[in-house]
């Protein structure tokens, strides 16, 4: 890796994975860390610009592709067509700003597992044809295989490298506390506030028992910078395999923040669907990696790094 555009680098994985670059590979790696205030990527002219301008300067080896709009909780459910339209919108553009500008590029993408089909078992990456994603998440989830399907032809027809991961609901560092974001983010940022307060109570959305994957978010940079390093298949499950029930990663939350209260659970809360985890042993067998943080010590070090946040360190 020498010379690397990260599209979404301003964003929560972005932010993590441009760091773990500059650490891992040093003065002998130029990473240009793409937001929208540079390139809005769902306006082709504004993309098409902003890459003919970098091509005379910068002899791109590897563009990660993170750029996506996605909010947590029902935020998809009201926003489908704005999530269809922009996120067709950059992925469109990208492709064509690739070939035209970085053809010698790998293009490595960053999907998500929304994509699968709405049942428990571990899915693995056979799945992604030929299934519906659930409802909910219809048009977004559309717009990740659509990019694998754009990558598919663009490295046919004129012969780019590329590879795409599906990735877990990831968490760690840098990630969003407020109330209505991913799971992990929203019950670190409750527990740690009525920890911090003395609140009685701390609600958890659902019963307990929905079961998620997640993934330390400096674990995701690592993995995908293996996978853009060695992977040359379409698409890698990249992710721990394991899933854990909300309650499960409740109580080491309330147990790390040191929340002496009572939780309940509100099932009146939309939480999605009831298990989803990823089969990784197509990761395993090529690239050999494995996820080196446990989920408690991520957690942990998570609620730490909130703490931090909030005396200001
Ligand atoms: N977080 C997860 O749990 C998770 C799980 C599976 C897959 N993923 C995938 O990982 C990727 C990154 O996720 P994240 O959680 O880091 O997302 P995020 O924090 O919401 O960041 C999104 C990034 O996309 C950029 N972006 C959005 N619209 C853009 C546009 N029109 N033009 C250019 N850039 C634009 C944002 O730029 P600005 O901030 O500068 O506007 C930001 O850098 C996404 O593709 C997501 O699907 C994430």
């Amino acid at each position: 890796m020498r010379n690397v555009i990260v599209t979404g680098a301003t964003g929560f994985v972005g932010k993590t994975l441009v760091e773990t670059i500059r650490q891992r590979f040093g003065a002998d790696c130029e990473v240009i860390a793409l937001g929208s205030n540079q390139a809005d990527l769902s306006k082709k002219d504004e993309t098409f610009e902003w890459f003919e301008r970098t091509q005379w300067t910068f002899d791109c080896d590897h563009i990660i592709h993170l750029a996506a709009l996605y909010k947590a909780g029902d935020w998809p459910v009201k926003h489908q067509a704005t999530q269809f339209y922009v996120n067709m919108s950059i992925n469109v553009n990208l492709l064509e700003a690739w070939r035209r500008f970085f053809p010698k590029a790998k293009m490595t993408s960053i999907l998500s597992y929304c994509m699968y089909p709405s049942h428990s078992e571990p899915h693995p990456e056979t799945e992604v044809y030929g299934t519906e994603p659930e409802d909910y998440l219809f048009a977004y989830a559309f717009t990740k295989k659509a990019m694998l399907i754009g990558q598919r032809a663009y490295a046919r027809e004129h012969g780019l490298a590329a590879t795409s991961v599906i990735l877990p609901t990831v968490f760690g560092p840098g990630d969003s506390f407020a109330e209505n974001s991913h799971v992990v983010g929203a019950l670190i940022g409750k527990f740690v506030r009525a920890a911090r307060v003395g609140l009685p109570t701390v609600e958890v959305w659902g019963d307990g028992t929905q079961e998620r994957e997640f993934l330390y978010v400096g674990d995701a940079a690592d993995g995908i910078i293996a996978a853009a390093l060695h992977s040359n298949h379409d698409v890698l499950n990249l992710g721990t395999g394991a899933a854990y029930s909300v309650g499960h990663i409740a109580h080491q939350i309330q147990k790390a923040a040191g929340f002496a209260g009572e939780m309940t659970f509100n099932m009146n809360r939309f939480v999605g669907v009831k298990r989803r985890v990823l089969d990784v042993s197509k990761m395993r067998d090529e690239l050999g990696w494995v996820a080196p943080t446990s989920i408690d010590d991520g957690l942990t070090k998570t609620v730490r790094w909130h703490e931090a946040q909030l005396d200001g360190a």
